[in-house]
């Protein structure tokens, strides 16, 4: 039987998905953390040098490999640069394996504050609630842990389920509209609070007393995550791009659009943070204790139409993740399909439950089983989870990104990149600008971020 690979319907099918994939956790629980500890401004800016440096030219790279190639990251590397690259496939197949066992944990928070949240509102704010002892002992409830671990896995894998256009165009077309009024419901709210333009200036005025050499590998870094890029999701979503669409265009679109929600989001929590006196001081703690330790409760006591907004906040933290949670199956999917001759249902059952047991065992790393959550291979990063994490972005994902950058710049043909770029391409788009990044600039500066990691143990996780 031919084996269908399917292919979006439409070209905002496309765009929504691939920004679907890029909008997720890293943008609302890792950027607005990193920002702040960062102190804003100048660290903001240089973010926005990696996205534009770095980030887009990969993009391009791996949106252009998929397309021509018409494979994905494994077979649609061997195609574009030669058999061996087929490697740096198989890396991207198993970190978005190794991600997502992690994603789906902390996503399955997300279902969690919103139940918690949607209560809150009908009954009322708990009075002397202690979050943070809250936090911890979700976190360490191992069966609630998998629990939700489990129920986050089964609904991104329902959607993979259905293929290219109608379970993951579908869902995007649904969840990213959804996401984007939300998220401006929530800003129109923190924007009416006293915090709001302290919060605008510190995301954007350019102070660069705080900013230290490792703020621009930390930025670079997080450029990586934010966009999906590293692993092949973008060389898989590419591989059913249509072949009149402009690769250019809707990758700017992409980029773009992740930016812009990054920055809405970081200023709407500044916002709210800023507008207590006193509790800029006392924040910094961790990623975690921002989104759903500090928010929940700022909610309920100062935020206008707070209890309304707390589970619609939530809701969009979830859809924000299932819509990248996909993209990370879909990338073990499509290899299975395309390298190994599966089925869409077959390869997404059997990817599914192979990474929910690695999902398990990072959703008891939290406390609730001392063997998994106590030991220490990387200083700091106590558990699976946090072991996991440290090794997907600051080593796997900046590796794969070297490895693509260098099959696009270096061992696929000119004529081949250049065709696949020029079609549509609007009238400012240089291709010789891009060659040259992606051949010199973005691996000079992947390599940084490697050498950093490896000779100094620089952390960007
Ligand atoms: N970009 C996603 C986020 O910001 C994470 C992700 C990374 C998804 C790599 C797919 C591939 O949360």
């Amino acid at each position: 039987m031919e084996i269908s690979r399917g292919s979006w319907g439409t070209r905002m099918g496309f765009v929504l998905a691939a920004a679907g994939s890029a909008v997720g956790l890293g943008n609302l629980w890792k950027f607005p953390y990193i920002a702040w500890v960062n102190e804003g401004g100048g660290f903001v800016l240089i973010y926005l040098a990696c996205i534009a440096a770095v980030g887009l030219p990969i993009m391009l790279a791996e949106i252009l490999i998929g397309r021509r190639t018409r494979l994905a990251a494994v077979g649609g590397l061997g195609a574009a640069a030669g058999r061996r690259w087929r490697l740096v496939g198989g890396l991207g197949v198993a970190t978005g394996f190794v991600l997502l066992s992690y994603y789906a944990v902390i996503a399955g928070w997300s279902f969690a504050y919103m139940a918690r949240c949607l209560q809150w509102s009908v009954g009322g704010y708990p009075n002397g609630y202690d979050g943070v002892a809250a936090f911890g002992a979700l976190a360490a409830n191992g069966w609630v842990q998998v629990a939700l671990t489990a129920l986050f896995l089964v609904a991104t894998a329902s959607i993979v389920y259905r293929g290219v256009g109608a379970g993951i165009e579908r869902a995007a077309r649904v969840m990213m509209p959804a996401l984007f009024v939300i998220l401006l419901l929530l800003l129109v709210s923190a924007m009416t609070m006293d915090g709001a333009g302290q919060a605008l200036s510190f995301l954007l005025a350019p102070r660069f007393d705080h900013v230290r050499a490792v703020s621009v590998l930390e930025a670079l870094g997080h450029s990586f995550f934010t966009l999906s890029l590293g692993m092949g999701t973008m060389i898989t979503y590419g591989s059913y791009l249509g072949r009149r669409e402009s690769i250019v265009r809707t990758s700017m679109v992409v980029v773009v659009l992740d930016t812009i929600i990054a920055l809405l989001a970081s200023l709407t929590m500044f916002a709210v943070i800023f507008s207590i006196p006193g509790l800029s001081d006392r924040l910094g703690a961790s990623a975690v204790g921002m989104l759903f330790v500090t928010l929940p409760e700022l909610f309920y006591t100062v935020v206008p139409a707070g209890a309304l907004l707390a589970p619609l906040f939530y809701l969009l933290v979830m859809f924000a993740a299932l819509t990248s949670s996909i993209s990370l199956l879909e990338v073990v999917v499509a290899y299975l399909i395309d390298e190994r001759g599966m089925q869409r249902k077959p390869a997404t059952l059997t990817s599914i439950v192979a990474v929910g047991g690695l999902a398990m065992l990072c959703a008891v790393s939290l406390g609730a089983w001392g063997a998994a959550s106590n030991f220490e291979l990387f200083a700091g990063k106590l558990g699976v989870l946090s072991t996991l994490d440290h090794l997907v972005s600051n080593g796997l994902l900046p590796l794969g990104g070297l490895g693509i950058t260098l099959a696009a710049g270096w061992f696929m043909t000119r004529k081949a990149t250049e065709e696949e770029l020029s079609v549509g391409a609007p009238g400012w788009f240089r291709y010789s600008v891009w060659r040259f990044f992606i051949r010199f600039v973005s691996p000079a500066a992947v390599a940084a971020i490697l050498v950093a990691v490896i000779f100094f143990g620089r952390d960007f996780s």
